[in-house]
Protein backbone atom coordinates (compact mmCIF):
# COMPACT_ATOMS: atom_id res chain seq x y z
CA UNK A 1 0.00 0.00 0.00
CA UNK A 2 1.58 3.37 -0.95
CA UNK A 3 1.75 6.21 1.99
CA UNK A 4 0.41 9.41 1.49
CA UNK A 5 4.46 11.07 0.90
CA UNK A 6 3.08 9.22 -2.56
CA UNK A 7 -0.08 10.78 -3.47
CA UNK A 8 -0.86 14.12 -4.73
CA UNK A 9 -4.11 15.99 -3.20
CA UNK A 10 -5.61 18.85 -5.35
CA UNK A 11 -7.91 20.58 -3.38
CA UNK A 12 -9.94 23.25 -6.00
CA UNK A 13 -10.63 26.45 -4.75
CA UNK A 14 -8.21 25.25 -1.63
CA UNK A 15 -7.28 29.16 -0.42
CA UNK A 16 -10.82 29.92 0.53
CA UNK A 17 -12.51 29.31 3.59
CA UNK A 18 -12.99 25.53 3.76
CA UNK A 19 -10.00 25.02 1.17
CA UNK A 20 -7.55 26.08 3.64
CA UNK A 21 -8.65 23.93 6.46
CA UNK A 22 -8.84 21.20 4.41
CA UNK A 23 -5.29 21.82 2.61
CA UNK A 24 -3.63 22.29 6.00
CA UNK A 25 -5.25 18.56 7.01
CA UNK A 26 -4.46 17.39 4.26
CA UNK A 27 -0.77 18.64 4.46
CA UNK A 28 -0.42 17.26 8.12
CA UNK A 29 -1.92 13.93 6.64
CA UNK A 30 1.78 13.85 5.00
CA UNK A 31 0.38 14.41 1.59
CA UNK A 32 1.84 16.59 -1.24
CA UNK A 33 -1.08 19.18 -1.31
CA UNK A 34 -2.15 21.74 -4.49
CA UNK A 35 -4.29 24.42 -3.97
CA UNK A 36 -6.00 25.87 -7.05
CA UNK A 37 -7.15 29.20 -6.90
CA UNK A 38 -8.79 31.43 -10.05
CA UNK A 39 -7.39 31.96 -13.00
CA UNK A 40 -4.93 34.77 -12.52
CA UNK A 41 -5.04 35.80 -16.29
CA UNK A 42 -9.37 37.58 -15.33
CA UNK A 43 -7.37 39.70 -12.58
CA UNK A 44 -4.03 40.30 -11.37
CA UNK A 45 -4.72 40.25 -7.80
CA UNK A 46 -5.85 36.87 -7.57
CA UNK A 47 -2.33 35.44 -7.97
CA UNK A 48 -0.52 38.25 -5.52
CA UNK A 49 -3.40 36.82 -3.05
CA UNK A 50 -2.29 33.18 -3.72
CA UNK A 51 1.02 34.05 -3.65
CA UNK A 52 0.64 35.66 0.37
CA UNK A 53 -1.63 32.86 1.37
CA UNK A 54 1.20 30.68 0.50
CA UNK A 55 3.47 32.49 2.41
CA UNK A 56 1.84 32.56 5.39
CA UNK A 57 0.71 28.69 5.69
CA UNK A 58 4.62 28.66 5.20
CA UNK A 59 5.40 31.02 7.99
CA UNK A 60 3.37 28.48 10.08
CA UNK A 61 5.30 25.55 8.50
CA UNK A 62 2.75 24.36 6.26
CA UNK A 63 4.13 23.86 2.53
CA UNK A 64 1.27 24.17 -0.01
CA UNK A 65 2.02 24.22 -4.04
CA UNK A 66 -0.43 26.71 -5.66
CA UNK A 67 -1.62 26.57 -9.25
CA UNK A 68 -4.15 28.84 -10.90
CA UNK A 69 -6.92 27.71 -13.11
CA UNK A 70 -10.70 28.39 -13.72
CA UNK A 71 -11.97 25.39 -12.97
CA UNK A 72 -15.61 26.18 -14.59
CA UNK A 73 -13.54 26.03 -17.99
CA UNK A 74 -12.81 22.61 -19.32
CA UNK A 75 -9.54 23.81 -20.99
CA UNK A 76 -8.38 26.06 -18.18
CA UNK A 77 -9.13 22.93 -15.88
CA UNK A 78 -7.04 20.64 -18.14
CA UNK A 79 -3.78 22.77 -18.49
CA UNK A 80 -4.15 23.23 -14.45
CA UNK A 81 -3.77 19.10 -14.19
CA UNK A 82 -0.87 18.95 -16.79
CA UNK A 83 1.08 21.64 -14.73
CA UNK A 84 0.38 19.42 -11.95
CA UNK A 85 1.24 16.94 -12.78
CA UNK A 86 4.60 18.13 -14.25
CA UNK A 87 5.69 19.73 -11.61
CA UNK A 88 4.08 18.02 -8.58
CA UNK A 89 3.06 14.34 -9.79
CA UNK A 90 -0.17 13.24 -10.89
CA UNK A 91 -3.36 13.95 -8.79
CA UNK A 92 -4.69 11.01 -6.55
CA UNK A 93 -6.95 12.56 -4.26
CA UNK A 94 -9.43 15.78 -6.25
CA UNK A 95 -11.28 17.36 -3.38
CA UNK A 96 -13.75 19.44 -5.51
CA UNK A 97 -14.51 22.39 -3.13
CA UNK A 98 -14.42 25.57 -5.56
CA UNK A 99 -17.94 27.29 -5.48
CA UNK A 100 -20.00 30.59 -5.41
CA UNK A 101 -23.37 31.77 -4.17
CA UNK A 102 -25.52 33.86 -6.51
CA UNK A 103 -28.25 34.33 -4.49
CA UNK A 104 -31.37 35.65 -5.71
CA UNK A 105 -35.49 34.44 -5.37
CA UNK A 106 -35.63 32.93 -8.95
CA UNK A 107 -38.33 35.12 -10.13
CA UNK A 108 -35.30 37.97 -9.78
CA UNK A 109 -32.65 35.75 -11.07
CA UNK A 110 -30.95 36.16 -14.41
CA UNK A 111 -29.78 34.06 -16.57
CA UNK A 112 -25.89 35.37 -15.48
CA UNK A 113 -26.54 34.02 -12.26
CA UNK A 114 -27.95 30.73 -13.17
CA UNK A 115 -25.18 29.90 -15.61
CA UNK A 116 -22.30 31.11 -13.12
CA UNK A 117 -22.87 29.24 -10.59
CA UNK A 118 -23.77 25.84 -12.53
CA UNK A 119 -19.95 26.60 -14.92
CA UNK A 120 -18.29 26.89 -10.83
CA UNK A 121 -20.16 24.27 -8.60
CA UNK A 122 -21.57 21.78 -11.04
CA UNK A 123 -19.50 22.11 -14.59
CA UNK A 124 -16.20 22.68 -12.45
CA UNK A 125 -16.78 18.75 -11.45
CA UNK A 126 -16.88 17.29 -15.11
CA UNK A 127 -14.08 19.77 -15.94
CA UNK A 128 -11.74 18.26 -13.25
CA UNK A 129 -12.72 14.90 -12.58
CA UNK A 130 -12.91 13.71 -16.38
CA UNK A 131 -8.90 15.29 -16.17
CA UNK A 132 -8.18 13.22 -13.51
CA UNK A 133 -10.35 10.13 -14.15
CA UNK A 134 -8.04 8.47 -16.59
CA UNK A 135 -4.75 8.41 -14.69
CA UNK A 136 -6.54 7.51 -11.35
CA UNK A 137 -7.86 4.40 -13.45
CA UNK A 138 -3.88 3.55 -14.92
CA UNK A 139 -3.23 3.73 -11.31
CA UNK A 140 -5.66 2.04 -9.87
CA UNK A 141 -6.21 3.91 -7.15
CA UNK A 142 -8.24 7.40 -6.22
CA UNK A 143 -10.73 9.79 -4.67
CA UNK A 144 -12.73 11.93 -5.69
CA UNK A 145 -14.44 14.31 -2.69
CA UNK A 146 -17.01 16.34 -3.78
CA UNK A 147 -17.71 19.47 -1.49
CA UNK A 148 -22.10 19.83 -1.95
CA UNK A 149 -23.92 21.51 0.76
CA UNK A 150 -27.06 21.08 3.35
CA UNK A 151 -28.49 23.07 0.57
CA UNK A 152 -28.90 20.74 -2.03
CA UNK A 153 -30.35 18.33 -0.25
CA UNK A 154 -32.67 20.20 1.93
CA UNK A 155 -33.49 23.64 -0.52
CA UNK A 156 -33.20 27.00 0.92
CA UNK A 157 -34.47 30.27 0.15
CA UNK A 158 -33.04 32.01 -3.10
CA UNK A 159 -30.87 29.15 -4.00
CA UNK A 160 -32.57 27.53 -7.12
CA UNK A 161 -28.96 27.74 -8.76
CA UNK A 162 -27.09 26.56 -5.72
CA UNK A 163 -29.00 23.45 -4.80
CA UNK A 164 -29.62 22.67 -8.31
CA UNK A 165 -25.99 22.02 -8.56
CA UNK A 166 -25.07 20.96 -5.66
CA UNK A 167 -27.84 18.22 -5.77
CA UNK A 168 -26.50 17.32 -8.83
CA UNK A 169 -23.32 16.43 -7.47
CA UNK A 170 -24.92 13.50 -5.70
CA UNK A 171 -26.02 11.75 -8.99
CA UNK A 172 -22.43 12.38 -10.33
CA UNK A 173 -20.85 10.98 -7.87
CA UNK A 174 -23.11 7.73 -7.33
CA UNK A 175 -22.72 7.05 -11.00
CA UNK A 176 -19.02 7.79 -11.56
CA UNK A 177 -19.07 5.74 -7.92
CA UNK A 178 -20.70 2.59 -9.78
CA UNK A 179 -17.94 3.10 -12.97
CA UNK A 180 -14.84 2.80 -10.72
CA UNK A 181 -15.74 0.79 -7.68
CA UNK A 182 -13.44 -1.80 -9.00
CA UNK A 183 -10.88 0.08 -10.05
CA UNK A 184 -9.46 1.39 -6.00
CA UNK A 185 -11.36 4.80 -6.68
CA UNK A 186 -13.83 6.15 -4.46
CA UNK A 187 -16.27 9.14 -5.32
CA UNK A 188 -18.15 10.33 -2.63
CA UNK A 189 -19.79 14.04 -1.61
CA UNK A 190 -19.87 15.90 1.91
CA UNK A 191 -22.92 17.92 2.35
CA UNK A 192 -21.50 20.35 4.97
CA UNK A 193 -24.40 22.79 7.04
CA UNK A 194 -23.48 26.28 7.56
CA UNK A 195 -20.19 26.84 8.07
CA UNK A 196 -18.44 30.43 9.51
CA UNK A 197 -16.75 31.35 6.41
CA UNK A 198 -16.75 34.68 3.94
CA UNK A 199 -19.63 32.65 1.97
CA UNK A 200 -21.78 32.69 4.92
CA UNK A 201 -20.62 35.64 6.70
CA UNK A 202 -21.75 37.50 3.27
CA UNK A 203 -25.60 36.79 4.20
CA UNK A 204 -27.37 40.06 5.88
CA UNK A 205 -27.39 39.32 9.85
CA UNK A 206 -30.47 38.99 10.67
CA UNK A 207 -31.42 36.28 7.59
CA UNK A 208 -27.64 34.41 9.35
CA UNK A 209 -29.35 34.54 12.81
CA UNK A 210 -32.44 33.42 11.72
CA UNK A 211 -30.44 30.42 10.06
CA UNK A 212 -28.34 29.56 13.03
CA UNK A 213 -31.61 29.44 15.06
CA UNK A 214 -32.80 26.39 12.74
CA UNK A 215 -29.76 24.43 13.47
CA UNK A 216 -30.35 21.48 16.31
CA UNK A 217 -26.59 22.47 17.78
CA UNK A 218 -27.11 26.03 17.56
CA UNK A 219 -24.04 27.68 16.03
CA UNK A 220 -22.36 27.42 12.72
CA UNK A 221 -19.56 24.52 11.73
CA UNK A 222 -15.94 24.99 11.43
CA UNK A 223 -13.73 24.74 8.80
CA UNK A 224 -11.63 22.23 10.73
CA UNK A 225 -14.92 19.70 10.80
CA UNK A 226 -15.18 19.65 7.43
CA UNK A 227 -11.77 19.29 6.84
CA UNK A 228 -11.93 16.23 9.13
CA UNK A 229 -14.43 14.40 6.52
CA UNK A 230 -12.28 14.98 3.44
CA UNK A 231 -9.03 13.75 5.26
CA UNK A 232 -10.71 10.12 6.16
CA UNK A 233 -12.51 10.01 2.86
CA UNK A 234 -9.18 10.54 1.40
CA UNK A 235 -7.87 7.51 3.35
CA UNK A 236 -7.45 3.86 3.11
CA UNK A 237 -9.61 3.47 5.68
CA UNK A 238 -12.62 4.66 3.54
CA UNK A 239 -11.81 2.31 0.49
CA UNK A 240 -14.88 1.12 0.97
CA UNK A 241 -16.80 4.40 1.42
CA UNK A 242 -18.43 4.94 -2.35
CA UNK A 243 -21.30 6.53 -3.57
CA UNK A 244 -22.15 8.04 -0.29
CA UNK A 245 -23.15 11.60 1.02
CA UNK A 246 -21.55 12.60 4.44
CA UNK A 247 -23.98 15.16 6.01
CA UNK A 248 -21.85 17.48 8.46
CA UNK A 249 -24.45 19.96 9.40
CA UNK A 250 -25.66 19.85 12.92
CA UNK A 251 -28.38 18.23 12.43
CA UNK A 252 -30.10 21.20 10.09
CA UNK A 253 -31.01 18.40 8.11
CA UNK A 254 -31.49 14.71 8.75
CA UNK A 255 -31.56 11.68 6.05
N1 LIG B 1 -33.79 31.37 6.09
C1 LIG B 1 -34.90 31.94 6.58
N2 LIG B 1 -35.51 33.02 6.03
C2 LIG B 1 -34.95 33.56 4.93
C3 LIG B 1 -33.77 33.03 4.36
C4 LIG B 1 -33.20 31.90 4.99
N3 LIG B 1 -32.11 31.31 4.50
N4 LIG B 1 -33.47 33.78 3.29
C5 LIG B 1 -34.40 34.73 3.18
N5 LIG B 1 -35.29 34.61 4.18
C6 LIG B 1 -36.45 35.46 4.40
C7 LIG B 1 -36.08 36.88 4.78
O1 LIG B 1 -35.78 36.99 6.15
C8 LIG B 1 -37.33 37.64 4.37
O2 LIG B 1 -38.33 37.40 5.34
P1 LIG B 1 -39.44 38.54 5.67
O3 LIG B 1 -40.18 38.78 4.37
O4 LIG B 1 -40.26 37.88 6.74
O5 LIG B 1 -38.66 39.73 6.14
C9 LIG B 1 -37.77 36.92 3.08
O6 LIG B 1 -37.16 35.62 3.15
C10 LIG B 1 -37.31 37.65 1.82
O7 LIG B 1 -35.92 37.96 1.94
P2 LIG B 1 -35.30 39.34 1.42
O8 LIG B 1 -36.19 40.49 1.83
O9 LIG B 1 -33.87 39.35 1.84
O10 LIG B 1 -35.47 39.18 -0.18
P3 LIG B 1 -34.52 39.77 -1.28
O11 LIG B 1 -35.16 39.45 -2.60
O12 LIG B 1 -34.11 41.15 -1.00
O13 LIG B 1 -33.17 38.91 -1.14
C11 LIG B 1 -31.91 36.92 -1.02
C12 LIG B 1 -33.19 37.57 -1.49
C13 LIG B 1 -30.70 37.50 -1.76
C14 LIG B 1 -32.05 35.44 -1.39
C15 LIG B 1 -31.72 37.14 0.49
O14 LIG B 1 -32.91 36.80 1.14
C16 LIG B 1 -30.61 36.26 1.06
O15 LIG B 1 -29.45 36.57 0.91
N6 LIG B 1 -31.02 35.16 1.69
C17 LIG B 1 -30.06 34.24 2.24
C18 LIG B 1 -29.85 33.15 1.26
C19 LIG B 1 -29.02 32.10 1.90
O16 LIG B 1 -29.31 31.59 2.96
N7 LIG B 1 -27.95 31.75 1.24
C20 LIG B 1 -27.04 30.80 1.78
C21 LIG B 1 -25.62 31.25 1.46
S1 LIG B 1 -24.42 30.30 2.32
C22 LIG B 1 -24.36 28.88 1.48
O17 LIG B 1 -24.97 28.71 0.46
C23 LIG B 1 -23.46 27.83 2.06
C24 LIG B 1 -24.18 26.56 2.13
O18 LIG B 1 -24.04 25.72 1.25
C25 LIG B 1 -24.93 26.22 3.36
P1 LIG C 1 -15.05 30.51 -0.15
O1 LIG C 1 -14.22 30.91 1.00
O2 LIG C 1 -15.68 31.56 -1.00
O3 LIG C 1 -14.18 29.51 -1.05
C1 LIG C 1 -14.51 29.17 -2.36
C2 LIG C 1 -13.25 29.19 -3.15
O4 LIG C 1 -13.50 28.82 -4.52
C3 LIG C 1 -12.62 30.60 -3.19
O5 LIG C 1 -11.25 30.50 -2.95
C4 LIG C 1 -12.93 31.04 -4.60
O6 LIG C 1 -12.03 32.02 -5.08
C5 LIG C 1 -12.78 29.74 -5.35
N1 LIG C 1 -13.34 29.79 -6.69
C6 LIG C 1 -14.49 30.39 -7.10
N2 LIG C 1 -14.63 30.26 -8.41
C7 LIG C 1 -13.56 29.57 -8.87
C8 LIG C 1 -13.14 29.13 -10.15
N3 LIG C 1 -13.87 29.38 -11.25
N4 LIG C 1 -11.96 28.46 -10.26
C9 LIG C 1 -11.20 28.22 -9.16
N5 LIG C 1 -11.56 28.61 -7.92
C10 LIG C 1 -12.73 29.27 -7.77
O7 LIG C 1 -16.26 29.58 0.34
P2 LIG C 1 -16.24 28.30 1.28
O8 LIG C 1 -17.23 28.54 2.32
O9 LIG C 1 -14.86 27.94 1.64
O10 LIG C 1 -16.83 27.21 0.28
C11 LIG C 1 -16.10 26.12 -0.22
C12 LIG C 1 -17.09 25.10 -0.80
O11 LIG C 1 -17.93 24.63 0.25
C13 LIG C 1 -18.02 25.68 -1.86
O12 LIG C 1 -18.22 24.73 -2.87
C14 LIG C 1 -19.31 25.91 -1.10
O13 LIG C 1 -20.41 25.88 -1.94
C15 LIG C 1 -19.27 24.74 -0.15
N6 LIG C 1 -20.09 24.91 1.05
C16 LIG C 1 -19.82 25.94 1.91
C17 LIG C 1 -20.60 26.04 3.04
C18 LIG C 1 -20.40 27.13 4.04
O14 LIG C 1 -21.26 27.25 4.91
N7 LIG C 1 -19.35 27.91 3.98
C19 LIG C 1 -21.62 25.13 3.29
C20 LIG C 1 -21.85 24.11 2.37
C21 LIG C 1 -21.05 24.00 1.26
P3 LIG C 1 -12.38 33.61 -4.79
O15 LIG C 1 -12.48 33.74 -3.31
O16 LIG C 1 -11.19 34.29 -5.36
O17 LIG C 1 -13.66 33.86 -5.48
Amino acid sequence: MADNKSRVALVTGGTGGLGTAMCERLYKDGYKVVANYKDFTKALQWREEAKKWRENELRMGIDIHIVEGDVADFKSANAMMKEIEEEVGPVDILVNNAGITRDAPLHKMTPEQWHEVMDTNLNSVFNCSRAVIEGMIARGWGRIINISSVNGSKGAYGQTNYSAAKSAMYGFAKSLALETAKKGITVNCISPGYIGTAMVMAIKEEIRDKIVAQVPNPRFGKPEEIAKMVSYLASDDAAYITGANMAVNGGLHMY
